[in-house]
């Protein structure tokens, strides 16, 4: 079966592209930001998943408001990428996962769950600039790419409750998929900003801590905030936090942190990269006690605690121990 190995949180603010893809990435501005990134960059290589499910929304390019889908799939061999207005960023065209693409799509549909399919679409910044953030400038992405579009753009967006539970529907597909397939999802999009208006220029950082902290141990509290909480405390394009939540609602409940970026401010946003793993099932001591070494060493980094198997046994048992609260 296939299986989700990771989820990611992650802004995709346009500007953050156009720095990579002008070699802006250490001129002082943009240095704090692109300097975190290499960590991320290898947790992820590590993990070598097969396939990236991407959630992020249009912005007016492969869809007008002549046509909004609320949640759209992306089944395509490829997708290119868009002409957002400055010519089409010089990046790799987007691979896709066609049979995983249509089984997730008729599971999710069976489930109640009517997604749009779109057998072509151009895929803009939503999709691209984390795909930049994640694997930098290769000559090609190292991932196939699931592309989810949501739409944040006209009233009514869907809720961060129907997000966190379509976020389910697809783990539920992926996991019965037949075939060896190691997914990655990520919602994009967010954190804190408002382009529009008396309140343009809005961040809380405040609200923007909470929520990343939220999504890892209470993510409760995000699932169930109302759209007029979110553009209240989040600013009217902060309501691009609900496409977190799908990716949240397709990890375990507990999940263990593996990297963290906030920065303020990238353009005239908040940026935002959070990393998961799904947390290790519980365990009793006696079970944790009767491991064998090299299992015990992948459930202690598991578990976010470093480990290896030239440590001494005992150590990492004590360490493993007294992280479950065990002694
Ligand atoms: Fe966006």
């Amino acid at each position: 079966m296939a299986k989700i190995i990771a989820g990611i949180g992650c802004s995709h603010v346009p500007a953050v592209g156009a720095a990579s893809d002008h070699g802006k990435t250490e001129d002082g501005y943009w240095t704090p930001l692109f300097a975190a990134l290499p960590a991320a960059r290898k947790w992820i290589k590590d993990l070598a998943p097969d396939v990236l499910i991407l959630v992020y929304n249009d912005h007016a390019s492969a869809f007008s408001l002549e046509l909004i889908p609320t949640f759209a799939i992306g089944v395509a061999q490829w997708f290119e990428n868009a002409d957002e207005g400055y010519g089409r960023r010089q990046i790799p065209n987007v691979e896709g996962h066609p049979e995983l693409a249509w089984h997730i799509t008729e599971s999710c549909i069976l489930d109640g769950f009517d997604l749009t399919i779109a057998n072509k679409m151009d895929v803009d910044h939503g999709c691209s600039v984390p795909l930049t953030v994640f694997f930098g400038e290769p000559a090609a992405w190292p991932v196939k790419v699931i592309p989810i579009c949501v739409n944040v753009i006209q009233y009514p967006p869907p809720t961060a409750r129907r997000c966190y539970d379509l976020g389910k529907a697809i783990r539920k597909a992926v996991e019965e998929y037949d075939g060896e397939l190691k997914v990655a999802i990520a919602g994009t999009g967010g954190m804190s900003h408002q382009l529009q208006g008396e309140r343009s220029g809005v961040i809380n950082t405040e609200f923007d801590v909470n929520y990343l902290d939220n999504l890892r141990d209470n993510n409760d509290v995000n699932r169930d905030r109302s759209h007029l909480e979110y553009i209240r405390e989040a600013g009217s394009e902060g309501i691009e936090l609900v496409m977190w939540q799908i990716m949240r609602g397709a990890m375990n409940e507990k999940v263990v942190e593996k990297f963290r970026k906030y920065h303020v401010a990238s353009s005239n946003t908040a940026f935002g990269v959070i990393c998961f793993e799904n947390a290790p099932e519980e365990k009793s001591a006696a079970e944790i006690k009767a491991m064998k070494e090299p299992v015990l060493v992948e459930y202690a980094n598991a578990l976010g605690i470093t480990a290896h198997v030239n440590d001494l046994k005992k150590d990492t048992l004590e360490k493993v121990l007294s992280k479950l609260g065990y002694s």
